[in-house]
């Protein structure tokens, strides 16, 4: 098979390989001396829910490693294997950061939480394709919470926090979104539309788990699980489900 038949070129994965090498080198930091104050009843809202977020950063990733190799050995794409490396790498960091927040306020670390479980699971089902599918639902509902998160709280450097994180699970999702669209481009058009429909259907499925089992943050937050649901739908849709309009269209214009 030839290197352009993912969709994803070798000049695109070079762009990525650049971004991912340079924040490695220069990874996101958060200035010390922000306000680090946490009132007791904001730790007691946030206290779970926090940790299983940061319990979701933490992977060794070698199940993404290995099929990503598998991948990029069948479509000659290697530099896809060291951009996930690097992938990898900053979610390790986001679990650091989240941990080292929480034991400075005192919040306990989760071992296990069974969503988290459920995502392992499922992970490990497939190759590349399904993976992806499974980690940007992840991401995409995990950036919503971010930004709730970080609207939700007084503490300056759980805000500078989460939206350190929001600005590194973008690229993510940039990058994740881009592949998934290749990868799926390359199939026939019923395998798509399956795929389409089966994938929104999970995320959705998803955003409402995560929306019960964060509910007191979020309900305290301004969110119900409708507007919850359609946050994160819209998140989805941005990245997944872009619209091509045809040229005679977009060129047109009004009247
Ligand atoms: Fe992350
Ligand atoms: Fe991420």
């Amino acid at each position: 098979m030839g290197s352009h038949s993912s969709g994803m070129s070798p000049d695109d994965l070079k762009i990525w390989l650049n971004h991912f090498e340079y924040h490695a080198e220069h990874p996101r930091c958060i200035p010390p001396g922000l306000a680090d104050l946490l009132r007791p009843e904001e730790r007691a809202l946030i206290a779970s829910s926090i940790a299983t977020f940061q319990l979701g950063e933490q992977s060794e990733g070698g199940t993404l490693l290995r099929a990503a190799a598998r991948f990029a050995r069948e479509r000659e794409l290697p530099a896809l294997v060291r951009i996930v490396e690097l992938f990898i790498r900053e979610e390790q960091r986001h679990a650091s950061l989240l941990q080292s927040f929480m034991e400075d306020h005192g919040i306990p670390l989760k071992r296990g939480h069974w969503t988290d479980r459920v995502f392992r699971r499922l992970r490990r089902l497939a190759g590349l394709e399904l993976y992806m599918c499974v980690l940007i639902t992840a991401e995409l509902i995990g950036n919503v919470y971010y930004r709730v998160l970080a609207s939700a709280t007084g503490c300056q450097r759980l805000r500078v926090l989460c939206r350190t994180l929001v600005a590194d699970e973008l690229v993510h999702v940039a990058f994740e979104s881009q592949l998934l669209l290749a990868l799926r481009a390359a199939r026939p058009a019923w395998a798509r539309t399956l795929l389409r429909s089966g994938h929104r259907g999970f995320f959705a499925g998803t955003a409402s788990v995560v929306w019960l089992t964060h509910r007191a943050l979020l309900r305290q937050s301004g969110y119900d699980a409708r507007t919850f649901l359609r946050l994160c739908l819209a998140q989805y849709a941005f990245y997944l489900e872009p619209v091509s309009l045809p040229l005679s269209t977009s060129v047109s214009g009004p009247g």
